[in-house]
């Protein structure tokens, strides 16, 4: 995120972050539109379809694909970064949810070298940025099948008109990171946060040089001059939320709470200097974090900061977020940025959007995160930093919607500020205690699934025994700025 309140030369790079709008290179979805076109496959013969090439998010059309549902994703990927070579396998564990003659994966760039379905190879077609596999036999709904593919070539940015988000090459090595998409660039993937799956990712990398990606450090070894760094991550994640990065890093690895925590700071950074000093309070702020959210949903902590100019931004990467450099070189107290991020592993990554319209169930909270942590700090209270962002706000960020802001307006300072500005209004309308019950019900009975704005209101009117639909249409929906709640 970036910070929104305090930097207005943050706000002016924010209108041209261009976050949301959908890769033009990508073909437009399209369902088959008879049973008749689709191809029969298997013994069945009848009823075997295509699956959708696209997840259907009205917002990105191509994202994700339809059809099945991934458990776990096996990534062993090796990376030359002299070279900008990637090569990879992918074993991709999943279940059938409709009678498949044929289904689709995203992979943007790269080759394909080999593909099979439960060890049988399996034709596979490239069309742009969708891998278009046809089983031998078609998948009957219910079925649990295995993907294996081979794949490589030299990874970059997924929007070639926009390099911050994808696989991004930096001198000595290179980061995966971007929001709303990111994975695609560097493996197969149902690249939409409505399927969520574990990972285990291998990643092997020349010696001397980190490989840093999410949850736990299972292992590492070395020969012939390369290392394997191998990463597991046991909860279900969102593939936006999947870190790889690569390069010459000061890795410091600790323990807290019985869980492993790995802090990386891009090893050209100053030693010791303000990134080093904000990464080190991540469990200090994780523990003030969950007095307010409930128990931390994952088994390993940590945060990487990268230095690469392009990433002006931090994102909340499971159990380990990247921030990029610019948070650490000025005069302010950058433990806001680690409030955010870390804000969004309860919400945002245990809890995930299953559409991005529903993008203010992330960013509202862990926006309104960073206002517990400045009270806690004992700064400016949170009916303080409230009052100053309704007073402060302009028209244009209550011209959009916070609750659908559209594709073009995804990561915009109206689903920042008037979705931290909506849970302040609940709290004021349904009383301390029922707030804070609410946002604790919501991280647990979602853990590790996904929801939407329309499950979060309900869960509030459940708890609070009101009617609360006049004002999430007020704060959250309308487009003009809502009268303060009495
Ligand atoms: N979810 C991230 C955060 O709140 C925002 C990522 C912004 N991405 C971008 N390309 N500007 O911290
Ligand atoms: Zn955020």
């Amino acid at each position: 995120m970036r910070r929104q309140v305090a930097a207005l030369a943050v706000v002016l790079a924010l209108a041209g972050c261009g976050s949301g709008g959908p890769d033009p290179a990508r073909s437009p979805a399209a369902l088959p539109s008879s049973a008749a076109q689709a191809t029969p496959a298997g013994a069945a013969g009848t009823g075997f379809q295509p699956g959708a090439p696209g997840a259907g998010d009205p917002y990105f059309s191509t994202y994700g694909n339809g059809g099945y549902d991934v458990a776990s994703y096996q990534l062993k990927v090796r990376y030359d970064p002299a070279a900008n070579q990637l090569t990879g396998t992918a074993t991709i564990k999943a279940t059938a949810t409709a009678n498949l003659s044929r289904f689709n994966l995203d992979l943007a760039g790269l080759t394909v070298q080999s593909v099979t379905v439960d060890g049988m190879a399996a034709t596979s077609v490239r069309d742009k940025s969708e891998l278009v596999i046809t089983p031998a036999r078609g998948l009957a709904r219910g079925k649990s099948f295995t993907v294996t593919i081979a794949y490589g070539g030299q990874p970059g940015p997924i929007n070639p008109a926009q390099v911050t988000g994808g696989f991004l090459r930096s001198g000595d090595g290179a980061v995966a990171i971007g929001e709303p998409e990111s994975a695609s660039a560097w493996f197969p993937v149902n690249d939409h946060p409505s399927d969520k799956a574990t990972y285990t990712i291998e990643v092997t990398v020349p010696e001397g040089v980190s490989a840093l990606s999410n949850g736990v450090l299972a292992g590492r070894s070395t020969s012939g001059g390369w290392t394997t760094w191998r990463w597991a991550e046991k909860a279900p994640m969102a593939s936006y939320l999947v870190l790889l990065a690569i390069g010459d890093y000061r890795v410091t690895t600790g323990e807290h709470d019985g869980k492993p925590v790995v802090t990386a700071v891009a090893a050209s950074l100053p030693a010791g200097g303000s990134a080093e000093r904000a990464l080190a309070r991540t469990t200090e702020i994780t523990d003030f974090l969950a007095t307010k959210f409930g128990p931390y949903p994952f088994d390993a902590y940590g945060g990487i900061v990268i230095d690469d100019e392009r990433v002006s931004y931090a994102l909340e990467t499971q159990t380990r977020p990247v921030y990029g450099p610019d948070f650490f070189d000025g005069a302010v107290d950058p433990s806001w940025v680690v409030a955010h991020e870390l804000a969004h592993q309860w919400y945002g990554d245990s809890v995930s959007v299953r559409q991005w319209r529903d993008i203010w169930l992330n960013e509202g909270f862990a926006t309104y995160a960073e206002w517990l942590w400045d009270e806690h700090q004992g700064g400016p209270s949170v009916a303080q930093s409230f009052d100053l962002a309704y007073r402060r706000s302009n028209d244009a960020i209550w011209r959009v919607s916070a609750g659908d802001p559209g594709s073009g307006n995804l990561l915009s300072r109206a689903v920042y500020q008037r979705g931290a500005m909506t849970l302040q209004a609940l709290r004021m309308t349904v009383g301390d205690d029922t707030f804070f019950r609410i946002l604790k019900t919501w991280a647990a009975e979602k853990r590790g699934g996904n929801g939407d704005t329309g499950e979060f209101i309900a869960l509030a009117e459940r708890l609070s025994g009101k009617s609360l639909r006049s004002l999430f249409d007020a704060w959250l929906y309308k487009r003009s700025q809502p009268p303060l709640p009495s």
